[in-house]
């Protein structure tokens, strides 16, 4: 078998067989198969796609490439959830300590930013001296002694789409059904999970950007989570807007934690509550309108946030989350002031995720550095109503160098208009082995 037949009979829209896809992934892991290579089928099957049995064949061959994880040892009915990736989208720190605080263990393997997208790693080693590899010793042994573990990718799990993730984030091949499906999934199933929830988002800072599309989607990993015995829901939630208002890896954790005291932007909350609710129901919690309460209490009594600090503390943080030194603010702060008058209409979520790392808060290229403390506190979002030299947004960096450009590109994604627009909900559809909820456009305001 050859790769460079492998990539021509995909350039040419033909399916691939079982064997190809496991010599491609075999190869990738070995070192035969080389990155330029892997980045051409790659862009084939962004354009040609893969159906569904390639697309499981895929997700099987990656999860395979390494260790699957056995969470065996850790008591109860373990529950994962990924999210699709967005901007602000900072569920994952509020999600996981709600719902270790309610009893349900969460041992979760997170990723790293992807795209104009940030990754949960990146924003918790913005906190001091948090470490984010964990051997799975430690990992397994933190999620019993206190309910939550949360770790990067280690080199052992799914080795295959840590490489492709990284190429595909350097590519232009990030936003493609069967690409996202088989990264995501493989992960779930060789991080040992039980069951799993996934975030789907959708829209113009998700990747993908119709409604459509992102139900495709969650159908797609629904049916792989149902095929490989892993109950697996997905809520499909709006990233037209970004999530909350602060985008940014320092940033984000110290709106988490805002949500955890019981503040924070409604936005943010509904989405996470939704998510941790869904995450209880499947850890055998009771039924999703008892786990919304449960979630609820955990916020009220506080038992989220010292559960929060509790993994802090473990995994090494110098000083408590919310303590003043815990992270670096940025040298440089700039107001972006409003050029019009009127409602913002809309917000191309994309480029103000875009207009974030280029103030330092993604990386340029598959290893390079990024700016913990950079990133965009938006003060207005879509529906709200300025005047023209209102202060829409702050822009924090470490260079006034990088202010102009990025300035350019946050406002340039900014719609304003007379009317009062029409805001979509933020749950827009559930998704499980039933079958399809939508939320909308059937319940339109
Ligand atoms: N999250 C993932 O893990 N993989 C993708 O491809 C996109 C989002």
């Amino acid at each position: 078998m050859k790769i460079t037949d492998i990539i021509e009979k995909k350039r040419d829209g033909k399916k691939l067989a079982t064997e190809e896809i496991n010599f491609f992934i075999e190869g990738l892991c070995n070192g035969s198969v080389y990155e330029y290579q892997a980045s051409a089928l790659l862009m084939a099957i962004y354009i040609r796609g893969l159906n569904s049995r390639e697309t499981a064949d895929l997700t099987a061959a990656m999860a395979r490439s390494g260790e699957m994880m056995n969470l065996s040892e850790i008591p109860g009915i373990k529950v994962d959830k990924h999210s699709t990736g967005g901007v602000g989208d900072k569920t994952t720190l509020v999600v996981g300590p709600i719902v270790a605080a309610c009893g349900v263990p969460v041992a979760k393997m997170s990723g790293r930013g992807l795209g104009h997208t940030g990754g949960t790693i990146d924003k918790l080693e913005s906190i001091r001296g948090f470490r984010t590899s964990l051997s799975r010793e430690e990992f397994i042994g933190n999620a019993k002694q206190i309910g939550i573990a949360i770790s990067g990718q280690t080199g052992n799990l799914a080795p295959a789409d840590k490489i492709l993730y990284a190429l595909r984030d350097v590519t232009a091949t990030i936003s493609s059904i069967p690409l996202i499906a088989s990264s995501v999934m493989s992960k779930k199933l060789a991080s040992g999970a039980d069951r799993i929830v996934l975030d789907v988002k959708t829209g113009s800072g998700a990747f993908m950007k119709t409604l459509e599309d992102s139900i495709k989607l969650a159908e797609e990993m629904v049916s792989i989570g149902e095929l490989t015995g892993r109950k697996t829901v997905a809520v499909v939630t709006d990233m037209d807007t970004p999530l909350g208002n602060s985008i940014g890896n320092a940033l984000e954790v110290k709106e988490a934690l805002e949500v955890l005291r019981g503040d924070g932007p409604e936005d943010l909350k509904s989405v996470c509550f939704e998510l941790a609710a869904r995450m209880l129901e499947l850890g055998g919690k009771g039924d999703v309108t008892s786990c919304r309460e449960l979630v609820e209490n955990s916020i009220r009594e506080g038992s989220a946030l010292k559960k929060f600090g509790e993994l802090a503390e473990r995994q090494g943080a110098v000083h408590a989350p919310w303590d003043k030194d815990a992270m670096r603010e940025a040298a440089v702060r700039y107001n972006v002031t409003a050029p019009f008058e009127g409602y913002i209409s809309s917000m191309k979520s994309e480029l103000i995720g875009k207009a974030s790392m280029l103030l330092g808060a993604g990386r340029k290229t598959k290893d390079g550095p990024l700016d913990h403390s950079a990133g965009i506190i938006l003060n207005k979002k879509t529906g709200e109503y300025v005047r023209k030299g209102e202060k829409i947004a702050e822009l924090h960096t470490s260079s006034h160098q990088l202010l102009p450009e990025a300035e350019a590109m946050l406002l340039q994604a900014y719609g304003f208009s007379a009317e009062v627009p029409v805001k979509r909900p933020l749950i827009l559809a559930y998704v499980d082995s039933r079958g399809v909820t939508r939320y909308w456009p059937e319940h339109r305001l």
